[in-house]
């Protein structure tokens, strides 16, 4: 919930930075649990709105990751009525991160939340249509997070005003737009890509959880974006978030791997992970559950499954790593992804 600040249902890392940091608006996380598959309610939703008003905050809105970025699921309309509902009640804002939205590869499909209101009667119902913003960039569907190309889609002319006026700091080169105009204006391309893209991303994500759930790791049922939650208490010495620390960092030097830690999203349960497949070669992510399997079993916690996996033991590594984000320097070469495809 941003506050003067409001609050994000497992909040990304990056609210912290881009929400936080630089306007000094406080975030007060929606605590979201595993009971429910951590889908938002409205106890939920009172509660952070309760805490903020403690703090003596005044809350602006509520900011959500539609699809979600830690759990890789798509909002379903129901929790977007919720939220929707919620914030006309509190007479706030509700923004809405759409930047995976053409990820979603299986049921529930992906419902922007402006097709709820949509359906609401827009402007008629209450002002709620200039309270209620989507944000996108060509980042992850498009895979160009290079490009810094983004937009916000909004019926509020004091916003639009302003992003108007601050996007004169960071305009997006002539030839950028000529590119990006020839490339979304071909709309056979852009219905054959996304169709493939999500192909890739689905066959990429079944092997990823497949795997993990034969080493013994519990994997949460998704439907998009580029990443898996995972529970991985079972490997941790203590059920506590030093636990979870001590196993991040353990993964991070001994295997090799960079699974973020379930806190760093604000999780309240110590035990999340997530794992992260951007960009990931069938051959790469492999290594990975090899090198994880070898790790569970070394600490006497993998299942029996996971040893039919191929694949030597993992190695210790004393260099930087890539996110589950693998280490680069087991990652196939160029020609094993080409060949992939
Ligand atoms: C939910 C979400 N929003 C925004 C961003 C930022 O993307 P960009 O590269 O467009 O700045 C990310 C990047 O990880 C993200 O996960």
């Amino acid at each position: 919930m941003a506050a003067d600040r409001a609050c994000p249902p497992l909040s990304v890392r990056s609210f912290d930075r881009d929400l936080k940091w630089r306007t000094g608006a406080e975030i007060v996380p929606v605590h979201c649990t595993s009971a429910n598959g951590f889908r938002v309610t409205r106890a939920a939703l009172d509660d952070a709105y309760r805490r903020a008003q403690r703090r003596r905050l005044r809350v602006k809105g509520v900011l959500i990751t539609n699809p979600s970025n830690p759990l890789g699921t798509t909002s379903p309309r129901a929790d977007l009525e919720l939220l929707v509902d919620f914030v006309a009640a509190k007479g706030i804002h509700l923004v809405s991160d759409e930047i995976y939205s053409g990820t979603a590869f299986a049921e529930p499909g992906f419902v922007s939340v402006l097709e709820v209101v949509a359906a609401r009667g827009g402007a008629a119902a209450d002002g709620l249509a200039e309270r209620v913003h989507v944000v996108y960039s060509l980042s992850k569907d498009l895979g160009l997070p290079g490009f810094r190309v983004g937009a916000i889609y909004s019926s509020n002319a004091a916003v639009v005003s302003a992003a108007t006026k601050m996007s004169s700091f960071g305009l997006v080169s002539s030839q950028t737009q000529h590119l990006l105009a020839s490339l979304l204006g071909d709309r056979d391309f852009t219905r054959r890509y996304i169709a493939e893209n999500t192909r890739r991303i689905k066959e990429r994500r079944d092997q990823l959880a497949e795997g993990l759930r034969a080493i013994g790791i519990e994997v949460l049922e998704g439907n998009a974006g580029l990443f898996c939650w995972v529970r991985m208490g079972s490997l941790m010495r203590s059920q506590s978030f030093e636990g979870e620390m001590e196993l991040w960092k353990k993964v991070v030097f001994e295997v090799g791997l960079n699974i973020s830690p379930g806190s760093s999203c604000h999780c309240r349960e110590p035990g999340w992970f997530r794992v992260c497949f951007a960009n990931m070669s069938a051959k790469t992510l492999d290594v990975a559950l090899q090198r994880l399997a070898a790790f569970a079993e070394a600490s006497g916690k993998g299942a029996p499954a996971h040893r039919g996996l191929a694949g030597g033991p993992a190695r210790t590594m004393s260099c930087p790593v890539a996110r589950f984000s693998w280490a680069n320097r087991l990652t196939p070469g160029s020609a094993d992804r080409k060949a992939e495809r």
